[in-house]
């Protein structure tokens, strides 16, 4: 369980990294509101991990950080890079579905109930992400769509206490 634990940290370092490339990738394309958005995303990435690791250490396990993986740097579009978010985030959403099979048929009943967060908080990172690749779909190639989006996505402030709940 804990080796599974550590690889859900690199997961999770490589989320952080994954939505930090975004950032840069749209503060290229002057989309500074997108930017700081996935900056914010970025952050609560690593919310996930410290949790993660704190779990590890609670239980007497030891955390072994892993390399990270490069991630992209470039998308074809704002669109393209939402719908990579979501699809990730559907890919974590199994992962940490994975571990709660590997929990309980451990009978590992405290590392399950540990992980109910995250079962919840990927309904909420898989709808964010969806919603916002929708949004996208709609305004296509209207510019003034886009610049509103981009105004909008640019009040989203992190806040690791809103967060954590
Ligand atoms: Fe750590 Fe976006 O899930």
């Amino acid at each position: 369980m804990n080796n599974a634990l550590n690889d859900q940290i690199n997961a999770e370092l490589f989320s952080s990294y994954l939505y930090l490339s975004m950032s840069a990738y749209f503060e290229s394309v002057n989309l500074s509101g997108f930017a700081g958005w996935m900056r914010a995303q970025a952050q609560e990435e690593l919310l996930h991990v410290s949790k993660f690791f704190k779990y590890i250490n609670d239980r007497n396990g030891r955390v072994v950080l892993k390399a990270i993986e490069e991630p992209q740097k470039d998308w074809a579009s704002p669109l393209a890079a939402f719908e990579d978010a979501y699809a990730h985030e559907q890919k974590v959403t199994k992962l940490i579905n994975d571990l709660v099979d590997l929990a309980l048929s451990m009978k590992d009943h405290t590392t399950n109930s540990f992980l109910q967060w995250f079962v919840t908080e990927q309904i909420e990172e898989e709808a964010t992400a969806s919603q916002i690749v929708d949004q996208l779909k709609l305004i296509g190639d209207a510019r003034s769509g886009l610049f509103m989006l981009n105004k909008e996505l640019g009040a989203r402030t992190f806040t690791a206490a809103a967060d954590a709940e």
